[in-house]
Order: C-alpha cells, then sequence, then structure tokens
C-alpha cells in the first residue's frame, strides 16, 4: 500500500459509523418531521439531553445484567477523572432529566420524543452500527395500559405514514418486582436442566437474570429456551389485568398483534408491557422499533414514584424499508454573461432567496450555452438570464427547463410567477 493510501485508510471512517450524504438526507429529514408531526398530534414536545452521562446512569438505568452495560458501551474517563459513557439509548437520559428539572411538577402531560446518535459497541452488520440513530419517545404518569396501546398506534400510524408495509406487532408482558421472582426461579430451574445445550455466557446468566437467556442469538441457547416455561403462568393479577386490557385497547384500535412470551427485551428495566414492530423485508435485525414499560426507574433514581413507558425506533433500519415521497428541490439557476451582469445577478439572487426561492449562482465565468448546460447538471428548474439588455430594461429572462417555455418580466413579476408554481409542489424554504 504506498503511503498516501494507507494514510487514507486510517483516516476513514470508524467501523460501525456512517456518513450520511445529502443525497440521502432528504429522506431522514423526511422521517424526521414525520416523526415530529405525528407525535406533536399527541401531544409530545421534544426533550434533548446531552450525548454523554454518566457511566452510572446506565448502568443503574439500563441495567447491570444487560447485554449492553456489560459489553457494549463507550465508556471514557475524562481529563477530571469521571466515568463517562456515551449513550447507548435515551430512556435513562431522558428519566435523569425529570428528575434533575422537576418536570413532574409541571401542568404539561409528560410526554417527550427525542431522535439523535447513540452508541453501541456490537458487531457491525447488515443494520446494526456503532453509531446509530434512534426516533424515542417516553410518556410518563400513565399507569392505565390504554396508554401502551396509544404508543404502539402512534408508532403503527408513524409507520404508515412512512409507507413502511410488511410489519409484525409483538406483545408481551414481562411481569412485575411482584410476579418475576417466581418466573425468574422456575427459569433458572429450567435452564439448570438444559446447562450443556447453554453457551457459556448464558450459563452465567442462568444465575445472574435467567430472562437475559432469551435474548442469546446462539441456537442451542434459542431451542433451549423454546423449552423454558412462558411468563404468562406466573403474571400476578395486576400485571395480568394490565396485560388483558392492552389487548382489549390493541384489538379497539384494530392493530394486529402476536403475543410472543419470549419478547423479555435486552433492557433490564422493563416491568409489564414489552413490544417491537419488526419487518420481514430486514434480515437478523429485524426489529424497526422497541420498547416497552419501566414503572420502577424513576423512583429507583430517587426521583418521584412515577411511571414511565415508551419506544425506540431505529432510524436507519426504518428508512432501509420506508417507502418515501421525498419532494424533489426547485432551484433557480442564475446566469449572468460578464462583469456589470454579474453584479446585478448577485442582487437578483438576493431577493428571491429573501423571498424564499431556492438560488444556485456560480463564480467561474462562462458563455450563454455553457450556463445552460450547467444548470441541467444541477437539475435546475429554472434559469434567469441576466445580460446588458435585461439590465438596461430592468426586466429578466425566466426560462423554465422541463417545458422549454421562456417569459420575460420585472423581479416582482417573476416572482410572483416563481411563487406560484413553487407552491403548486412545496415552498422551497
Ligand atoms: P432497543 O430495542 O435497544 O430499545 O433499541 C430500539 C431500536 O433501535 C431497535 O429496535 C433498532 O431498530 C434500533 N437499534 C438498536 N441497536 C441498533 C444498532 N446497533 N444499529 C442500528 N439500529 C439499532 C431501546 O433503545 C430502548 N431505549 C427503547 C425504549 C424507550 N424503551 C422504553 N422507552
Amino acid at each position: 500500500m504506498t503511503e498516501d493510501a494507507s494514510a487514507k485508510k486510517d483516516l476513514a471512517a470508524v467501523k460501525g459509523t456512517k456518513d450520511i450524504l445529502p443525497k440521502e438526507v432528504e429522506s431522514w429529514r423526511a422521517l424526521e418531521r414525520l416523526a415530529r408531526e405525528t407525535f406533536e398530534l399527541y401531544g409530545y414536545r421534544e426533550l434533548r439531553a446531552p450525548v454523554f452521562e454518566t457511566t452510572e446512569l446506565f448502568e443503574k438505568g439500563t441495567g447491570a445484567t444487560s447485554d449492553i452495560v456489560t459489553k457494549e458501551m463507550y465508556t471514557f474517563t475524562d481529563k477530571g477523572g469521571r466515568s463517562l459513557t456515551l449513550r447507548p439509548e435515551y430512556t435513562p437520559s431522558v428519566v435523569r432529566a425529570i428528575i434533575e428539572h422537576r418536570l413532574d411538577l409541571e401542568v404539561e402531560p409528560m410526554r417527550y420524543y427525542y431522535m439523535g446518535p447513540m452508541f453501541r459497541y456490537d458487531k457491525p452488520q447488515k443494520g446494526r452500527y456503532r453509531q446509530f440513530h434512534q426516533v424515542d419517545i417516553e410518556v410518563f404518569g400513565e399507569k392505565d395500559a390504554a396508554v401502551d396501546a396509544e404508543i404502539i398506534e402512534m408508532a403503527d400510524s408513524l409507520l404508515r405514514k412512512l409507507g413502511v408495509s410488511g410489519t409484525e406487532t409483538l406483545v408481551n408482558s414481562v411481569g412485575c418486582r411482584e410476579c418475576r421472582p417466581a418466573y425468574s426461579q422456575a427459569l433458572r430451574e429450567a435452564a439448570g436442566k438444559r446447562k450443556s445445550d447453554l453457551c457459556p455466557d448464558c450459563q452465567r446468566k442462568a444465575e445472574t437474570n435467567p430472562l437475559r437467556i432469551f435474548d442469546c442469538k446462539v441456537e442451542s441457547c434459542q431451542a433451549a429456551a423454546r423449552s423454558f416455561p412462558v411468563i404468562q403462568d406466573f403474571l400476578c393479577g395486576e400485571c395480568l389485568s394490565h396485560f388483558n386490557t392492552l389487548l382489549v385497547f390493541l384489538n379497539q384500535y384494530r392493530i394486529p398483534y402476536r403475543v410472543e412470551p419470549r419478547l423479555v427485551r435486552g433492557l433490564d428495566y422493563y416491568t409489564k408491557t414489552t413490544f417491537e414492530i419488526v419487518s420481514s423485508h430486514l434480515g437478523a435485525q429485524n426489529a424497526l422499533l422497541g420498547g416497552g414499560r419501566y414503572d420502577d426507574m424513576m423512583k429507583d433514581f430517587g426521583g418521584p414514584d412515577v411511571c414511565g413507558i415508551g419506544f425506540a425506533m431505529g432510524m436507519e433500519r426504518v428508512l432501509a424499508v420506508a417507502e418515501l415521497a421525498v419532494p424533489k428541490r426547485k432551484s433557480l439557476y442564475l446566469a449572468y454573461l460578464g462583469d456589470e451582469a454579474k453584479k446585478s445577478g448577485l442582487e437578483l439572487a438576493r431577493y428571491f432567496r429573501a423571498n424564499g426561492v431556492e438560488c444556485l449562482v456560480e463564480f467561474k465565468d462562462r458563455g450563454m450555452k455553457a450556463h445552460f448546460g450547467r444548470a441541467n447538471k444541477l437539475q435546475a428548474a429554472w434559469v434567469l438570464v441576466v445580460g446588458e439588455d435585461e439590465m438596461k430594461k430592468s426586466r429578466f429572462g425566466l426560462k423554465e427547463m422541463a417545458t422549454g417555455r421562456q417569459v420575460e418580466g420585472t423581479r416582482e413579476e417573476l416572482l410572483a410567477l416563481l411563487r406560484d408554481k413553487v407552491r403548486g409542489i412545496e415552498a422551497p424554504c
């Protein structure tokens, strides 16, 4: 390898991270816009928390026995000797922010959303990255299972707007601190009988938190897990009634679902409801979004006893299956001839931009033919022609590239014309 090539390789984007290039960004923005619009219809407000937090926050929140905390965190010591972690998920950050700012005392509904990057040191593969992006929503203070169904309905509605098809909604309950210990004990006993089928990691999980065995992707562990008892047989009266109410509301919303008793999800904090929406168009990493209830996290953090529920959607995965109608940009290309026309042209560009028209200006000396060639390449919708004649008359030429139609007018007349055209499609600014 030449020195140059090796330097290039050294400076390449880090494994598991990706640039989002301008041609992809339009879809990202469409997803972000639709997510915002959808969540705000349900009364959610945006809450932006920092990208890194104390390591302890995730150890306590995400959970000491989760794969995320045991294997996947980007943890570092800062110059002040503090252990910090790039957030692997968003939920503990929101709970911390509520406690810190006493948001529980405010009158607004505690419904929050956020979009941004998360970081997990997992083995990169299709649909699994080390820096990935989530759209996250969280609701606090709603005990009623109607809200569990409502957030699933909201996720479903967003996926429809994004043109995502071929999805399946999986739901489960993981019980609560009352009923889960008996289930964990039953799992421990079942795991003990199948010890030789379990990988070393799952043999350890059998001791620490046997529910985590269900997260394992090793085939022999999954086969063993299929023979384990199901949680539905262990739910206490309250958890069972909560689960049944969730199903009633899902039926009410006419959302098809499948009860998946092994859906415990990889995080330690869940109580009662867990759910995922998976896609049949993706490979192994098929979860488009996942979430659940976490009624104990706030009080475990030393805050008020306020329950919570939410979900996070993987933006890369959703965009891989979304069918989005991204509106085509409509821009005006400035074609000027000579130095004087350049000055007038720049004034004109300023006028059109101030009035919301995207204006492309380049500073290479070009003849008219070359200007039109360049406008074509840039896929400009119109070309504005500024030459000596035009300047004298203060009337400029405008050519619509798609039809070849040309008109002449003052800048005000041309702006009115462009506005009419642009409005039909979508305002450029
Ligand atoms: P999670 O299941 O860990 O849940 O992640 C949610 C979604 O993020 C996944 O369904 C997937 O689409 C995406 N995702 C996760 N890891 C990766 C990765 N390495 N590369 C690409 N996409 C990924 C949570 O994060 C919880 N905080 C969800 C939640 C919110 N529960 C309650 N409130």
